[in-house]
Protein backbone atom coordinates (compact mmCIF):
# COMPACT_ATOMS: atom_id res chain seq x y z
CA UNK A 1 0.00 0.00 0.00
CA UNK A 2 1.22 3.67 -1.53
CA UNK A 3 0.25 6.60 0.65
CA UNK A 4 0.99 8.39 -2.68
CA UNK A 5 -1.78 8.39 -5.29
CA UNK A 6 -1.76 7.17 -8.63
CA UNK A 7 -2.76 10.10 -10.78
CA UNK A 8 -1.90 8.06 -13.81
CA UNK A 9 -5.36 5.70 -13.96
CA UNK A 10 -8.64 7.11 -14.88
CA UNK A 11 -9.74 7.37 -10.93
CA UNK A 12 -6.76 8.38 -8.87
CA UNK A 13 -6.61 6.36 -6.16
CA UNK A 14 -3.98 4.68 -3.36
CA UNK A 15 -5.08 1.19 -3.23
CA UNK A 16 -3.90 -0.56 -6.35
CA UNK A 17 -7.08 -0.06 -8.47
CA UNK A 18 -5.14 -1.45 -11.46
CA UNK A 19 -4.17 -5.00 -9.74
CA UNK A 20 -8.03 -5.46 -9.61
CA UNK A 21 -9.71 -5.32 -13.12
CA UNK A 22 -12.97 -6.06 -12.04
CA UNK A 23 -13.48 -3.73 -9.36
CA UNK A 24 -11.53 -0.96 -11.82
CA UNK A 25 -14.05 -1.51 -14.99
CA UNK A 26 -17.16 -1.26 -11.95
CA UNK A 27 -16.20 1.97 -10.72
CA UNK A 28 -15.00 3.09 -14.13
CA UNK A 29 -18.31 2.29 -15.35
CA UNK A 30 -19.57 4.35 -12.78
CA UNK A 31 -17.37 7.53 -13.39
CA UNK A 32 -20.12 8.88 -15.75
CA UNK A 33 -22.95 8.71 -14.03
CA UNK A 34 -21.08 10.76 -11.22
CA UNK A 35 -20.04 13.32 -13.50
CA UNK A 36 -24.00 13.28 -15.55
CA UNK A 37 -25.00 13.99 -11.37
CA UNK A 38 -21.88 16.80 -10.73
CA UNK A 39 -23.20 18.46 -13.88
CA UNK A 40 -26.82 18.75 -13.21
CA UNK A 41 -27.36 18.20 -9.58
CA UNK A 42 -23.58 20.14 -8.35
CA UNK A 43 -22.88 23.96 -8.89
CA UNK A 44 -25.18 25.81 -11.12
CA UNK A 45 -22.73 29.05 -12.02
CA UNK A 46 -20.76 28.32 -14.85
CA UNK A 47 -17.11 28.76 -13.80
CA UNK A 48 -13.67 28.66 -15.91
CA UNK A 49 -11.65 27.51 -12.81
CA UNK A 50 -11.06 27.62 -9.33
CA UNK A 51 -8.54 27.41 -7.23
CA UNK A 52 -9.14 24.51 -5.45
CA UNK A 53 -6.71 21.61 -3.41
CA UNK A 54 -6.63 18.57 -4.56
CA UNK A 55 -5.27 15.59 -2.44
CA UNK A 56 -2.24 13.78 -3.82
CA UNK A 57 -0.91 11.53 -1.28
CA UNK A 58 -2.54 10.78 2.69
CA UNK A 59 0.46 11.35 4.94
CA UNK A 60 0.67 14.12 7.52
CA UNK A 61 2.53 16.50 5.51
CA UNK A 62 1.93 18.29 2.40
CA UNK A 63 -0.42 15.73 1.31
CA UNK A 64 -2.88 18.64 -0.70
CA UNK A 65 -2.18 20.56 -4.11
CA UNK A 66 -3.45 23.85 -5.27
CA UNK A 67 -3.83 24.74 -8.61
CA UNK A 68 -6.69 26.36 -11.15
CA UNK A 69 -8.59 23.31 -12.22
CA UNK A 70 -11.68 23.23 -14.40
CA UNK A 71 -14.54 21.73 -11.70
CA UNK A 72 -15.82 18.94 -14.18
CA UNK A 73 -11.99 18.26 -14.63
CA UNK A 74 -11.22 17.82 -10.74
CA UNK A 75 -9.46 14.71 -10.23
CA UNK A 76 -11.49 13.02 -7.72
CA UNK A 77 -10.11 9.53 -6.43
CA UNK A 78 -9.89 7.14 -3.71
CA UNK A 79 -8.01 7.98 -0.76
CA UNK A 80 -7.83 5.73 1.97
CA UNK A 81 -5.45 6.35 4.99
CA UNK A 82 -2.22 4.12 5.52
CA UNK A 83 -2.62 0.81 6.87
CA UNK A 84 -1.75 0.28 10.64
CA UNK A 85 -0.33 -3.74 10.19
CA UNK A 86 -0.90 -4.44 13.68
CA UNK A 87 -3.92 -2.64 14.07
CA UNK A 88 -7.01 -4.55 16.59
CA UNK A 89 -10.42 -3.72 17.28
CA UNK A 90 -10.98 -1.30 20.41
CA UNK A 91 -14.16 -2.16 21.90
CA UNK A 92 -16.81 -4.51 21.84
CA UNK A 93 -16.82 -8.11 21.81
CA UNK A 94 -14.29 -8.20 19.53
CA UNK A 95 -11.91 -6.20 21.59
CA UNK A 96 -8.31 -7.13 20.96
CA UNK A 97 -8.83 -9.36 18.03
CA UNK A 98 -6.89 -8.35 15.05
CA UNK A 99 -9.28 -5.83 12.59
CA UNK A 100 -11.04 -6.98 9.34
CA UNK A 101 -9.51 -7.10 5.61
CA UNK A 102 -13.19 -8.43 4.62
CA UNK A 103 -16.53 -7.89 5.72
CA UNK A 104 -17.67 -10.91 8.18
CA UNK A 105 -21.00 -12.40 6.84
CA UNK A 106 -22.69 -11.58 10.07
CA UNK A 107 -22.04 -7.98 10.07
CA UNK A 108 -22.67 -7.21 6.04
CA UNK A 109 -26.23 -6.27 6.56
CA UNK A 110 -25.56 -3.53 9.66
CA UNK A 111 -22.10 -2.52 8.09
CA UNK A 112 -23.96 -2.10 4.29
CA UNK A 113 -26.08 -0.17 5.89
CA UNK A 114 -23.93 2.26 8.03
CA UNK A 115 -22.21 3.50 4.65
CA UNK A 116 -25.54 3.71 2.35
CA UNK A 117 -26.34 6.28 5.32
CA UNK A 118 -22.87 8.37 5.32
CA UNK A 119 -22.93 8.11 1.80
CA UNK A 120 -26.16 9.94 1.43
CA UNK A 121 -25.33 12.91 2.94
CA UNK A 122 -22.34 13.75 0.76
CA UNK A 123 -24.11 13.92 -2.21
CA UNK A 124 -27.12 15.63 -0.11
CA UNK A 125 -25.02 18.80 0.83
CA UNK A 126 -23.92 19.50 -2.51
CA UNK A 127 -27.31 19.58 -3.94
CA UNK A 128 -28.73 21.95 -1.33
CA UNK A 129 -25.81 24.35 -2.32
CA UNK A 130 -25.61 23.86 -5.38
CA UNK A 131 -27.37 27.72 -6.03
CA UNK A 132 -25.04 29.73 -3.70
CA UNK A 133 -22.74 30.73 -6.12
CA UNK A 134 -25.33 32.83 -7.80
CA UNK A 135 -25.19 35.06 -4.66
CA UNK A 136 -21.28 34.77 -3.19
CA UNK A 137 -20.17 37.54 -0.87
CA UNK A 138 -16.30 37.38 -2.41
CA UNK A 139 -14.10 35.42 -4.71
CA UNK A 140 -12.76 33.81 -1.60
CA UNK A 141 -15.97 32.52 -0.23
CA UNK A 142 -16.93 31.23 -3.54
CA UNK A 143 -13.98 29.55 -3.56
CA UNK A 144 -14.77 27.53 -0.08
CA UNK A 145 -17.77 26.49 -1.70
CA UNK A 146 -16.60 24.77 -4.93
CA UNK A 147 -14.11 23.17 -2.90
CA UNK A 148 -16.58 22.26 0.41
CA UNK A 149 -18.60 21.05 -2.77
CA UNK A 150 -15.76 18.71 -4.72
CA UNK A 151 -14.83 17.88 -1.46
CA UNK A 152 -18.16 15.68 -0.67
CA UNK A 153 -18.27 14.65 -3.95
CA UNK A 154 -15.00 12.56 -3.32
CA UNK A 155 -16.31 11.17 -0.07
CA UNK A 156 -19.07 10.53 -2.26
CA UNK A 157 -16.45 8.42 -4.23
CA UNK A 158 -14.60 7.10 -0.86
CA UNK A 159 -17.97 5.15 0.44
CA UNK A 160 -19.02 4.08 -3.36
CA UNK A 161 -15.10 2.31 -3.51
CA UNK A 162 -16.51 0.54 -0.29
CA UNK A 163 -19.93 -0.30 -1.34
CA UNK A 164 -18.18 -1.36 -4.75
CA UNK A 165 -15.00 -3.22 -3.21
CA UNK A 166 -17.20 -4.85 -0.72
CA UNK A 167 -20.48 -5.55 -1.09
CA UNK A 168 -20.71 -7.30 -4.36
CA UNK A 169 -24.14 -6.47 -6.77
CA UNK A 170 -26.01 -4.99 -3.87
CA UNK A 171 -23.15 -2.71 -3.32
CA UNK A 172 -23.62 -1.46 -6.67
CA UNK A 173 -27.00 -1.20 -6.80
CA UNK A 174 -26.73 0.88 -3.57
CA UNK A 175 -23.95 3.58 -5.49
CA UNK A 176 -26.69 4.01 -8.41
CA UNK A 177 -29.53 4.54 -5.74
CA UNK A 178 -26.99 7.43 -4.09
CA UNK A 179 -27.38 9.45 -7.31
CA UNK A 180 -30.76 8.83 -7.88
CA UNK A 181 -32.18 10.55 -4.67
CA UNK A 182 -31.89 13.89 -4.65
CA UNK A 183 -32.12 16.42 -1.73
CA UNK A 184 -35.65 17.73 -1.17
CA UNK A 185 -36.95 15.34 -4.10
CA UNK A 186 -40.62 14.47 -3.50
CA UNK A 187 -39.92 10.93 -4.81
CA UNK A 188 -36.73 10.24 -3.90
CA UNK A 189 -35.56 12.13 -1.16
CA UNK A 190 -32.30 11.66 0.88
CA UNK A 191 -32.37 9.68 3.79
CA UNK A 192 -32.21 11.60 6.62
CA UNK A 193 -34.37 14.95 7.01
CA UNK A 194 -31.30 18.21 7.31
CA UNK A 195 -30.14 16.87 4.32
CA UNK A 196 -33.31 17.98 2.52
CA UNK A 197 -33.61 21.48 4.19
CA UNK A 198 -32.82 23.97 1.62
CA UNK A 199 -29.54 26.17 1.81
CA UNK A 200 -31.06 29.13 0.41
CA UNK A 201 -28.08 32.05 1.34
CA UNK A 202 -24.88 32.67 2.77
CA UNK A 203 -25.97 32.80 6.06
CA UNK A 204 -27.35 29.38 6.14
CA UNK A 205 -24.41 27.95 4.21
CA UNK A 206 -22.33 28.86 7.19
CA UNK A 207 -24.44 27.67 9.88
CA UNK A 208 -24.69 24.60 7.91
CA UNK A 209 -21.47 23.95 7.50
CA UNK A 210 -20.30 24.60 11.20
CA UNK A 211 -23.48 22.77 12.61
CA UNK A 212 -24.45 19.92 10.15
CA UNK A 213 -21.26 19.08 8.65
CA UNK A 214 -20.33 19.10 12.37
CA UNK A 215 -22.37 15.94 12.84
CA UNK A 216 -20.58 14.61 9.70
CA UNK A 217 -17.18 15.18 11.47
CA UNK A 218 -18.98 12.96 14.74
CA UNK A 219 -20.50 10.20 12.56
CA UNK A 220 -17.07 9.93 10.61
CA UNK A 221 -15.53 10.04 14.07
CA UNK A 222 -17.37 7.25 15.21
CA UNK A 223 -16.75 4.91 11.82
CA UNK A 224 -13.37 5.84 12.32
CA UNK A 225 -12.77 3.19 14.84
CA UNK A 226 -14.58 0.32 13.16
CA UNK A 227 -12.92 -2.94 13.08
CA UNK A 228 -14.28 -3.28 9.21
CA UNK A 229 -10.42 -1.60 8.52
CA UNK A 230 -11.26 -0.07 5.44
CA UNK A 231 -14.31 1.69 6.63
CA UNK A 232 -11.61 3.26 9.46
CA UNK A 233 -8.76 4.20 6.67
CA UNK A 234 -11.79 5.88 4.72
CA UNK A 235 -12.96 7.81 7.37
CA UNK A 236 -9.92 8.81 9.04
CA UNK A 237 -8.53 10.49 5.59
CA UNK A 238 -12.26 12.55 5.54
CA UNK A 239 -11.42 13.58 8.33
CA UNK A 240 -8.40 15.55 7.55
CA UNK A 241 -10.60 16.89 4.38
CA UNK A 242 -13.59 18.02 6.86
CA UNK A 243 -11.14 20.03 8.83
CA UNK A 244 -11.71 23.20 5.84
CA UNK A 245 -15.06 22.70 6.12
CA UNK A 246 -15.32 22.94 9.70
CA UNK A 247 -13.14 26.47 9.04
CA UNK A 248 -15.54 27.84 6.86
CA UNK A 249 -18.57 27.38 8.69
CA UNK A 250 -16.19 28.73 12.12
CA UNK A 251 -14.97 31.60 10.16
CA UNK A 252 -17.92 32.64 8.21
CA UNK A 253 -20.30 32.76 10.92
CA UNK A 254 -17.29 34.83 13.01
CA UNK A 255 -17.05 37.06 9.72
CA UNK A 256 -21.37 37.85 9.60
CA UNK A 257 -21.26 38.69 14.05
CA UNK A 258 -17.54 40.60 13.30
CA UNK A 259 -19.20 42.65 10.37
CA UNK A 260 -22.64 43.04 12.73
CA UNK A 261 -21.10 44.38 15.85
CA UNK A 262 -18.93 46.28 13.52
CA UNK A 263 -22.10 47.98 11.81
CA UNK A 264 -23.75 48.00 15.65
CA UNK A 265 -20.44 49.29 17.32
CA UNK A 266 -20.66 52.77 14.67
CA UNK A 267 -23.83 53.45 14.29
CA UNK A 268 -24.26 52.93 17.97
CA UNK A 269 -27.79 51.01 17.36
CA UNK A 270 -29.25 47.47 17.75
CA UNK A 271 -31.14 48.20 14.39
CA UNK A 272 -28.69 47.33 11.84
CA UNK A 273 -30.96 45.93 9.22
CA UNK A 274 -31.34 49.53 7.85
CA UNK A 275 -27.70 49.51 7.65
CA UNK A 276 -27.08 46.23 5.29
CA UNK A 277 -26.12 43.99 8.41
CA UNK A 278 -27.78 40.94 10.14
CA UNK A 279 -28.91 41.78 13.04
CA UNK A 280 -28.29 39.65 16.06
CA UNK A 281 -31.27 38.40 16.82
CA UNK A 282 -31.44 37.19 13.32
CA UNK A 283 -28.14 35.17 13.47
CA UNK A 284 -29.11 34.00 16.71
CA UNK A 285 -32.58 32.20 15.09
CA UNK A 286 -30.33 30.60 12.45
CA UNK A 287 -28.51 29.08 14.54
CA UNK A 288 -31.18 27.57 16.45
CA UNK A 289 -32.70 26.30 13.64
CA UNK A 290 -29.33 24.54 12.42
CA UNK A 291 -28.16 23.71 15.38
CA UNK A 292 -31.61 21.53 16.31
CA UNK A 293 -32.04 20.05 13.02
CA UNK A 294 -28.31 18.90 13.68
CA UNK A 295 -29.23 17.48 16.82
CA UNK A 296 -31.95 15.63 15.05
CA UNK A 297 -29.03 13.71 13.19
CA UNK A 298 -27.88 11.74 16.09
CA UNK A 299 -30.94 9.61 15.82
CA UNK A 300 -33.19 8.52 19.18
CA UNK A 301 -31.57 9.30 22.58
CA UNK A 302 -31.84 5.37 23.26
CA UNK A 303 -31.31 2.93 19.97
CA UNK A 304 -30.70 -0.72 20.47
CA UNK A 305 -29.33 -0.80 16.85
CA UNK A 306 -26.34 1.27 17.98
CA UNK A 307 -25.83 -0.76 21.22
CA UNK A 308 -25.36 -3.69 18.65
CA UNK A 309 -22.90 -1.88 16.41
CA UNK A 310 -20.95 -1.22 18.93
CA UNK A 311 -20.97 -4.61 20.63
CA UNK A 312 -20.41 -5.93 16.96
CA UNK A 313 -17.11 -3.42 16.68
CA UNK A 314 -18.71 -1.56 13.43
CA UNK A 315 -19.56 1.98 14.94
CA UNK A 316 -17.29 2.94 18.12
CA UNK A 317 -17.51 6.16 20.58
CA UNK A 318 -16.06 9.74 19.42
CA UNK A 319 -12.51 9.28 20.83
CA UNK A 320 -12.72 5.75 21.51
CA UNK A 321 -8.88 5.46 22.94
CA UNK A 322 -9.10 8.51 25.53
CA UNK A 323 -11.97 6.86 26.99
CA UNK A 324 -11.20 5.12 30.52
CA UNK A 325 -13.24 2.38 31.10
CA UNK A 326 -13.18 -1.51 29.83
CA UNK A 327 -14.14 -0.42 25.66
CA UNK A 328 -17.16 -2.89 26.49
CA UNK A 329 -19.63 -1.18 28.63
CA UNK A 330 -21.81 -4.29 29.39
CA UNK A 331 -21.85 -3.47 32.87
CA UNK A 332 -22.37 0.45 32.57
CA UNK A 333 -25.41 3.06 33.10
CA UNK A 334 -25.58 6.29 32.24
CA UNK A 335 -28.69 8.93 32.15
CA UNK A 336 -30.40 10.09 28.71
CA UNK A 337 -32.42 13.11 27.95
CA UNK A 338 -36.42 11.61 28.27
CA UNK A 339 -39.82 12.70 28.91
CA UNK A 340 -40.13 11.42 32.73
CA UNK A 341 -44.62 11.35 33.48
CA UNK A 342 -44.43 14.23 30.45
CA UNK A 343 -41.98 16.47 31.64
CA UNK A 344 -38.48 17.16 30.48
CA UNK A 345 -35.96 14.85 32.71
CA UNK A 346 -33.44 12.12 32.20
CA UNK A 347 -33.54 8.77 32.56
CA UNK A 348 -30.67 6.08 33.27
CA UNK A 349 -30.22 3.54 31.17
CA UNK A 350 -27.61 0.99 30.35
CA UNK A 351 -24.64 2.74 29.22
CA UNK A 352 -24.88 0.41 25.26
CA UNK A 353 -27.88 2.01 24.61
CA UNK A 354 -27.26 5.51 25.27
CA UNK A 355 -24.74 5.97 22.65
CA UNK A 356 -26.78 7.95 20.68
CA UNK A 357 -26.75 10.39 23.43
CA UNK A 358 -23.21 9.99 24.34
CA UNK A 359 -22.10 11.54 20.82
CA UNK A 360 -24.58 13.92 20.39
CA UNK A 361 -23.27 15.81 23.85
CA UNK A 362 -20.03 15.35 22.50
CA UNK A 363 -20.87 16.80 19.50
CA UNK A 364 -22.48 20.24 21.45
CA UNK A 365 -19.89 20.65 23.75
CA UNK A 366 -17.94 21.05 20.55
CA UNK A 367 -20.73 23.12 18.96
CA UNK A 368 -20.32 25.62 22.45
CA UNK A 369 -16.54 26.12 21.61
CA UNK A 370 -18.19 28.09 18.56
CA UNK A 371 -20.79 30.13 20.55
CA UNK A 372 -18.11 31.12 23.03
CA UNK A 373 -15.54 32.10 20.39
CA UNK A 374 -18.53 34.55 18.67
CA UNK A 375 -19.50 35.75 21.90
CA UNK A 376 -15.63 36.78 22.57
CA UNK A 377 -16.22 38.72 19.30
CA UNK A 378 -19.26 40.79 20.24
CA UNK A 379 -17.34 41.17 23.59
CA UNK A 380 -14.15 42.37 22.10
CA UNK A 381 -16.05 44.86 20.78
CA UNK A 382 -17.61 46.49 23.86
CA UNK A 383 -20.87 44.66 22.90
CA UNK A 384 -22.95 43.10 26.05
CA UNK A 385 -25.50 40.87 23.57
CA UNK A 386 -24.31 37.17 23.81
CA UNK A 387 -25.62 34.12 21.37
CA UNK A 388 -26.54 30.72 22.77
CA UNK A 389 -27.17 27.72 21.79
CA UNK A 390 -30.29 26.04 22.65
CA UNK A 391 -32.08 23.70 24.93
CA UNK A 392 -31.41 19.94 23.79
CA UNK A 393 -35.52 19.51 24.02
CA UNK A 394 -36.26 22.82 21.26
CA UNK A 395 -37.57 22.02 17.99
CA UNK A 396 -36.89 18.80 17.69
CA UNK A 397 -38.52 16.24 15.29
CA UNK A 398 -36.31 12.83 16.42
CA UNK A 399 -35.89 11.42 19.68
CA UNK A 400 -37.41 11.93 23.46
CA UNK A 401 -38.28 15.58 22.76
CA UNK A 402 -39.99 15.35 19.25
CA UNK A 403 -43.45 14.78 20.73
CA UNK A 404 -43.54 18.50 23.22
CA UNK A 405 -42.28 21.88 22.14
CA UNK A 406 -40.26 23.76 24.05
CA UNK A 407 -38.38 26.84 24.28
CA UNK A 408 -34.82 27.69 23.44
CA UNK A 409 -34.21 27.64 27.57
CA UNK A 410 -35.95 24.56 27.68
CA UNK A 411 -39.17 25.64 29.33
CA UNK A 412 -41.72 23.24 28.01
CA UNK A 413 -44.33 24.56 25.66
CA UNK A 414 -48.28 24.42 24.72
CA UNK A 415 -49.33 24.26 21.08
CA UNK A 416 -50.77 27.54 21.31
CA UNK A 417 -47.25 29.05 23.32
CA UNK A 418 -44.94 27.28 20.86
CA UNK A 419 -47.56 29.04 18.17
CA UNK A 420 -47.14 32.40 19.46
CA UNK A 421 -43.29 31.94 20.14
CA UNK A 422 -41.85 30.47 17.22
CA UNK A 423 -41.41 33.18 15.39
CA UNK A 424 -38.72 34.91 17.87
CA UNK A 425 -36.89 31.76 17.56
CA UNK A 426 -36.60 30.43 14.56
CA UNK A 427 -36.34 32.61 11.34
CA UNK A 428 -39.55 33.73 9.38
CA UNK A 429 -39.80 34.54 6.41
CA UNK A 430 -39.38 38.26 6.89
CA UNK A 431 -35.69 37.08 7.90
CA UNK A 432 -35.55 34.61 5.34
CA UNK A 433 -36.62 37.25 2.80
CA UNK A 434 -34.56 39.81 4.59
CA UNK A 435 -31.31 37.92 4.21
CA UNK A 436 -31.67 36.98 1.07
CA UNK A 437 -32.29 40.59 0.10
CA UNK A 438 -28.46 41.12 1.19
CA UNK A 439 -27.19 38.26 -1.15
CA UNK A 440 -26.11 39.92 -4.44
CA UNK A 441 -23.44 38.70 -5.52
CA UNK A 442 -20.03 39.81 -5.25
CA UNK A 443 -17.64 38.19 -8.22
CA UNK A 444 -14.68 41.32 -7.95
CA UNK A 445 -10.99 40.26 -7.05
CA UNK A 446 -10.47 41.66 -3.63
CA UNK A 447 -14.29 42.78 -3.00
CA UNK A 448 -16.58 41.73 -0.40
CA UNK A 449 -20.44 42.14 0.32
CA UNK A 450 -21.27 44.71 2.99
CA UNK A 451 -22.64 42.06 5.31
CA UNK A 452 -19.97 40.32 6.09
CA UNK A 453 -16.22 40.75 7.35
CA UNK A 454 -12.93 40.02 4.96
CA UNK A 455 -11.42 36.72 6.24
CA UNK A 456 -8.55 37.41 8.39
CA UNK A 457 -6.14 34.80 5.75
CA UNK A 458 -6.57 33.48 2.10
CA UNK A 459 -6.22 30.30 0.90
CA UNK A 460 -2.30 28.31 0.92
CA UNK A 461 -0.96 31.64 1.94
CA UNK A 462 -2.18 33.10 -1.10
CA UNK A 463 -4.27 37.06 0.05
CA UNK A 464 -8.08 38.07 0.29
CA UNK A 465 -7.63 39.20 -3.67
CA UNK A 466 -6.15 36.44 -5.20
CA UNK A 467 -7.97 35.35 -8.25
CA UNK A 468 -9.75 32.53 -6.67
CA UNK A 469 -12.28 31.83 -9.43
CA UNK A 470 -12.47 32.99 -12.80
CA UNK A 471 -16.14 32.61 -13.94
CA UNK A 472 -16.93 32.02 -17.11
FE1 LIG B 1 -18.30 14.89 3.71
FE1 LIG C 1 -18.02 18.09 4.94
Amino acid sequence: MTTTADYSEKIPNNVSLHEDRRLQRALESWQPNFLDWWRTMGPSLPTQDVYLRTAVNVGREGWAQFGHVAMPDYRWGIFLAERDPGRRVGFGEHKGEPVWDKVPGEYRADLLRLIVIQGDTEPASVEQQRNLGATAPSLYDLRNLFQVNVEEGRHLWAMVYLLHAYFGREGREEAEELLHRNSGSADAPRILGAFNEETPDWLSFYMFTYFTDRDGKYQLGTLKESAFDALSRTCEFMLKEEAHHMMVGTTGVDRVVERTAQVMVENDTDDVAALGAIPLPVIQKYLNFHYSVSLDLFGGDTSTNVANYYTAGLKGRWSEDRRQDDHKLTDDAMMVDALVDGEIGELEVAALTGLNTDLRRQYAGDCRGGVNRWNKILADAGLAHRLKLPHTAFNRKVGAFAGIEASPDGEQLTADEWERGKGQWLPTDVDKTYVRSLMRPVHERGKIAAWIAPPRNGINGQPFDYDYVHLA
